[in-house]
């Protein structure tokens, strides 16, 4: 079936999308990223031009930030996904532009705190930028349950990855503004994940299929960056961000608390994807071992 017509699954978890939105307004407090960005760094780098030796940061630091900022970046196909797949009613509406503006703040941050601490090499970053969003970033959802995984376990992803990130720096500037940044993905989470919650509570017979199929095959938005897979396994090396972490920080968590393991009732397709989704951790540390085996720690 295609994604619209699951438009009365969507109809029939708004008000929980409308509350848990009521409940992120109350609860985040928005914060300047101007407060925080290293102005007084700022040089021009006409008459000063980049050269690596400015750099504060550790190689690896600057690694995984600039490829945090490029996928951030990519924001306009993420909000352009939303726009396309979710109605036009006003709680999804209201969530679709509450939620760009919140994330707008992200890339502006990194942009601001790399260039003025001079920790990335501008022209090379902007290239890249121009380079990731010429290849763009179209998800092709079926059913509002993968929806909803994706986004669930992404912003679980970048919360872990931009807080792992800003540890990284050593730097106590870079800290704070990525510590704000991963809270800022703590809330998109608990939104995106509480819908889901709710889809489950539904339908549990109808999203399992869904969620599998994000789970099993899930790959963070940034496959369009240059260079991605070098950039992907420098990051998982550090232990910013590797099979491992999404393991114990994504997979096994949201599978938990969504209580996979304890539905009952399932359809026999249904209860074939709950063993399936119940076997997809201990698939997931097979791989990691392979991966730390193959590719030491930096
Ligand atoms: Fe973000
Ligand atoms: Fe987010």
């Amino acid at each position: 079936m295609a994604f619209e017509e699951h438009l009365e699954l969507l109809t029939a978890v708004e008000p929980v999308a409308q509350r848990l939105m009521d409940e992120h307004l109350e609860r985040r407090k928005h914060w300047y990223h101007h407060e925080l960005v290293p102005w007084e760094l700022g040089r021009n780098f006409i008459t000063e031009p980049w050269d690596e030796s400015q750099c504060t940061i550790s190689e690896k630091a600057r690694t995984a930030l600039v490829l945090n900022l490029l996928t951030e970046d990519n924001l306009p196909y993420y909000h352009v996904a939303l726009e396309n797949y979710l109605p036009d009613s006003s709680a999804w509406k209201q969530w679709g532009a509450l939620w760009t503006a919140e994330e707008g703040q992200h890339a502006i941050a990194i942009r601001s705190y790399l260039l003025t601490s001079r920790n990335c090499d501008p022209v090379e970053l902007e290239d890249n930028r121009v380079a990731t969003m010429k290849a763009g970033w179209h998800p092709d959802w079926r059913h509002p349950a993968e929806l909803f995984a994706y986004t669930s376990a992404q912003e679980l992803a970048t919360r872990v990855s931009h807080r792992n990130a800003g540890k990284l720096t050593d730097d106590p500037v870079a800290f704070e503004l990525m510590r704000l940044i991963a809270q800022d993905e703590n809330h998109h989470f608990v939104f995106y994940k509480g819908v889901m919650s709710e889809m489950i509570r539904i339908e549990p017979s109808l999203v399992l299929e869904g969620i599998y199929s994000t789970f099993e095959n899930f790959a963070m938005p940034g496959a369009g960056i240059p260079g991605f897979t070098r950039r992907a396994v420098d990051i998982a090396r550090a232990g910013v961000y590797n099979l491992r972490i999404h393991h114990d920080s994504v997979v096994k968590p949201l599978l938990d608390q969504w209580g996979i393991e304890k539905l009952t009732g399932l359809s026999s397709k249904a209860a074939e994807f709950q063993q399936k989704l119940m076997d997809l951790p201990k698939d997931l540390i097979t791989k990691a071992e392979r991966f730390e085996a193959r590719f030491s720690p930096i």
